[in-house]
C-alpha cells in the first residue's frame, strides 16, 4: 500500500514494488488515478470518505506493507490495514504541516505511535523512515548507506527499469512559474527547474 502513488517518491515506490513482484494499491487524487493505473498499481482515492474499506475490499486480509509520508489522523488507519509481520514506514507528516502551533509537536506524537506499536506485542513492525538519518553524527556510515541506496535505484534508472515522472522543465528564470505550477498540484511528476 502506497500513500500518494503518484507522487515522486510513491511513484519511485510502486515501480520499485512492481519490478520485485508485488501487488500495489496506490492513494492518488482522482485525477492521477490514470498514471497511477500505468505504473502498475490499483488507484484508490485518498479523498472519498469510505477509502479505507474500499482498500479493505482489495486487501481484504490486509496488506504486507504501508508506506505513509501523510501521517495525522489516517496514521491509524494505515496500521490497522497491517496484516501480521506487516510493517508500517511512516517518512513523513504531510496532513499536519499547516496546523497552527509547534510544527515538532506531530512529529513527536507520531514517534510516540510508532514507539507504543513496536512495543506491543502484536506480530507487526513500525518504522519511520529519512534520507537524512546519520548525516550529521555517522557521515561515514551515511555515505556508505547512500552511495549503496542510490547506486542500485540509479542502476535501475539506467536500465529503464524505474522511469523518472517528469510533468514540466523550466529553465532558473522561470522559478516562480515552475513552482507555482508544482503547488498548484495538477500535474502528475516533478516539475524539475533546469539551471
Ligand atoms: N523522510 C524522508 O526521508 C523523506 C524523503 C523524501 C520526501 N519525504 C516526504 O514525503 C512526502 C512526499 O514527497 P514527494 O516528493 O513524493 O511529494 P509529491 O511529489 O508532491 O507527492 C505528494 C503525494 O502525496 C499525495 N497526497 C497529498 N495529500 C494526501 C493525502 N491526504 N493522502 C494521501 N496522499 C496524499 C499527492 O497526491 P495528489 O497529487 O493526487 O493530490 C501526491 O501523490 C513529502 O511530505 C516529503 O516531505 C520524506
Amino acid at each position: 500500500m502506497v500513500l500518494g502513488a503518484n507522487g515522486g517518491v510513491g511513484s519511485t515506490l510502486v515501480q520499485l514494488a512492481r519490478h520485485a513482484g508485488i501487488t500495489v494499491i496506490g492513494t492518488a487524487s482522482a485525477r492521477h488515478h490514470d498514471t497511477v493505473r500505468e505504473l502498475g498499481a490499483t488507484p484508490v482515492d485518498y479523498r472519498d470518505p469510505d477509502v479505507y474499506r474500499r482498500i479493505r475490499e482489495l486487501a481484504p486480509h490486509g496488506v504486507d506493507a504501508v508506506f505513509d509520508h501523510v501521517g495525522g489522523a489516517g496514521l491509524k488507519e494505515s496500521w490497522r490495514l497491517l496484516r501480521r509481520r506487516g510493517v508500517l514506514v511512516s517518512y513523513g507528516t504531510a496532513a499536519t504541516k499547516d496546523e497552527d502551533g509547534n510544527s515538532r509537536l506531530p512529529v513527536l506524537k507520531l514517534f510516540a505511535w510508532l514507539t507504543l506499536w513496536n512495543i506491543l506485542p502484536n506480530g507487526r513492525a513500525a518504522h519511520f523512515y529519512n534520507f537524512w538519518a546519520g548525516k550529521r553524527r555517522r557521515p561515514d556510515a551515511f555515505r556508505a548507506r547512500l552511495r549503496e541506496d542510490l547506486t542500485q535505484v540509479l542502476t535501475l534508472l539506467a536500465d529503464g527499469v524505474l522511469t523518472a515522472q517528469v510533468a514540466a522543465e523550466f529553465p532558473l528564470d522561470d522559478a516562480a512559474a515552475a513552482l507555482a505550477l508544482a503547488e498548484s498540484r495538477t500535474v502528475a511528476g516533478k516539475v524539475v527547474i533546469v539551471p
